[in-house]
């Protein structure tokens, strides 16, 4: 069975102290025994912080993007050698990257590449846009994100890949579960004819996209649905932890 993981991605919400608020409740009402793997991507400026309240706790640290380069003229962006004194995750891919910031596919492979080299545990986002479902293009849209993201990746060792469809980002417009379970085995089924079958078995994939806590058992009934990367509803620590018990309970 693959291991479940449950991520909340921030994006560019809370200020620092509200960062540490919304940690601190998720710490007091997480279920004490758990075999869900929990991880909060805050801001970066949170991250600090954020370190020291999860210290000694079961839930994981990671940070939403990073640059590829070790250091150097690049104003305005965090390397992965920053960014390892604190996390042990990093979001790549991310749809709102690479849209609203122009990140290409060699760009998200870099990255890839140095995230593993440092250490760093990367969840690679993929999905396509409305239009490409619209047109039937949705496995090729993704079987092209998956090809060119883990180009030169020899080995998809403890990578964690999302399946982010972007038109349910935000919209409170899910992917039916029976949909996220085909895509989900589609990537499955590409990263195995990279990888090999057996070693990707294990492989985390993700859903993401308008989960919340009254859709969240849906999916995790898919089999090739290992978990959720969540955005407006890790927002609060009650939604968030309720996610994370009804994930608890069905693993
Ligand atoms: P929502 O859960 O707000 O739809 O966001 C999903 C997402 O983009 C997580 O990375």
């Amino acid at each position: 069975m693959s291991e479940t993981v449950v991520a909340a991605n921030w994006k560019m919400n809370k200020t620092v102290s509200e960062s540490d608020y919304l940690i601190t409740e998720i710490l007091k009402n997480i279920p004490p025994v758990s075999s869900v793997t929990c991880v909060v991507f805050p801001p970066f400026l949170s991250i600090p912080s954020a370190s020291r309240l999860i210290r000694n706790t079961s839930v994981k640290l990671g940070a939403q993007n990073m640059h590829s380069a070790q250091n150097g003229a690049f104003t305005g962006e965090v390397s992965a050698a920053m960014l390892q004194d604190f996390c042990s995750y990093v979001l790549l891919g991310h749809s709102e990257r690479r849209l609203l910031f122009g990140e290409t596919h060699e760009f998200v492979n870099e990255k890839l590449s140095v995230s593993i080299a440092c250490g760093l545990r990367p969840i690679v986002c993929v999905g396509e846009q409305s239009l490409d479902r619209q047109n039937g293009l949705t496995e090729n849209v993704i079987r092209n994100q998956i090809k060119s993201s883990f180009r030169n990746i020899t080995d998809i060792g403890n990578i964690i890949v999302a399946y982010e469809p972007v038109w349910a980002i935000g919209t409170g417009t899910a992917a039916s579960p029976d949909d996220a379970e085909n895509i989900n085995k589609f990537i499955r089924d590409e990263l195995g004819s990279i990888f090999g079958t057996e070693q990707v078995s294990k492989t985390p994939i993700l859903y993401g996209g308008s989960v919340t806590e009254d859709n969240i058992a849906d999916f995790l009934g898919k089999p090739n649905v290992n978990g959720a990367l969540i955005g407006g509803a890790s927002l609060n620590s009650e939604g968030f932890t309720e996610i994370l018990r009804i994930a608890s309970d069905l693993t």
